[in-house]
């Protein structure tokens, strides 16, 4: 049970402690309100409303926002994602290549339909973009997107595709070595384990997701670690992220 009063300025839960009241004005209220509105955005399909310079976009617009921020900061020569579907991500993370006047990107996907790699291949931003067709996890693919990248450059992954722990598993045993020192490889998507038991879920999610294949991956990979991201800029009160991505960002330490 969660209850929002607004009149009096704070929100009541019910938790594993039993019940207790914080101030609307807190961190902790404002994680409480995010989990639910988090719940309320998966039920009804909230992340599938948006569009990146014209094309859709499946994903949180705070994401967006925070993985635009460590793009920023990391700087890469090349962004490798896993999971192309309409192309939104791929001319997102197209734009900030052009703006920062750095980057290219490489999109893989087991299936480009031929409306989705029409648009993609049409819109203005298509000379930063590679399309690769084919499972992220087939080694011919692995290999191709590995000869795509030179010597030196500063790489960035995401893993978008197939969101079962085992398929994020071997994308992480896959691309984790093209990630430069200092950079990420981002296992999307862990929300699956919080929403899990809602509309569209399966049972299995409490365990089969991304969430626990970064979990595994790093425990069997010191040279890797999850951190969350510090936010550049941050005159509030709030420092975690509201996200589909919890535990999400993985980086290469050495
Ligand atoms: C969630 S969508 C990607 C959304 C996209 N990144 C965005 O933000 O708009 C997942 C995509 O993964 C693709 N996919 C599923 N299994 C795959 C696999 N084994 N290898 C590569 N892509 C896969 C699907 O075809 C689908 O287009």
């Amino acid at each position: 049970m969660i209850q929002i009063d607004l009149e009096g300025g704070t929100v009541t839960v019910d938790g594993p402690d039993g019940r207790k009241t914080v101030p609307l004005a807190s961190a902790e209220a404002f994680a409480i309100v995010s989990d639910a509105w988090l719940r309320a955005g998966w039920d009804t399909k909230y992340v599938y409303s948006f569009a990146w310079m014209g094309r859709p976009v499946i994903q949180l617009p705070e994401d967006m926002v925070r993985i635009q921020e460590v793009i920023h900061a990391v700087q890469p020569d090349v962004i490798i994602e896993t999971g192309v579907a309409h192309g939104g991500s791929l001319v997102f993370y197209a734009s900030l290549c052009k703006a920062m006047d750095r980057g290219r990107v490489i999109g893989i996907d087991i299936e480009i339909r031929p409306h989705n790699r029409k648009a993609i291949e049409a819109h203005p931003l298509f000379p930063f973009i590679t399309l690769v067709e084919g499972s992220s996890i087939d080694p011919t693919i692995v290999e191709k997107v590995r000869s795509l990248v030179k010597p030196g450059e500063r790489v960035m992954v995401l893993l978008d595709s197939c969101h079962t722990k085992d398929h994020v598993l071997a994308e992480l045993e896959a691309y984790a070595p093209m990630v430069s020192v200092g950079s990420y490889i981002v296992a999307t998507d862990g929300i699956m384990e919080q929403v899990a038991g809602g509309p569209r879920t399966q049972g299995d999610w409490t365990w089969n997701n991304p969430r626990r294949a970064a979990r595994e991956f790093v425990s069997r990979h010191p040279t890797f670690t999850i951190v969350e991201p510090q936010f550049p800029f941050n005159e509030g009160m709030v420092t975690g992220r509201v996200t589909y991505w919890p535990d999400g960002f993985i980086k290469r330490l050495r």
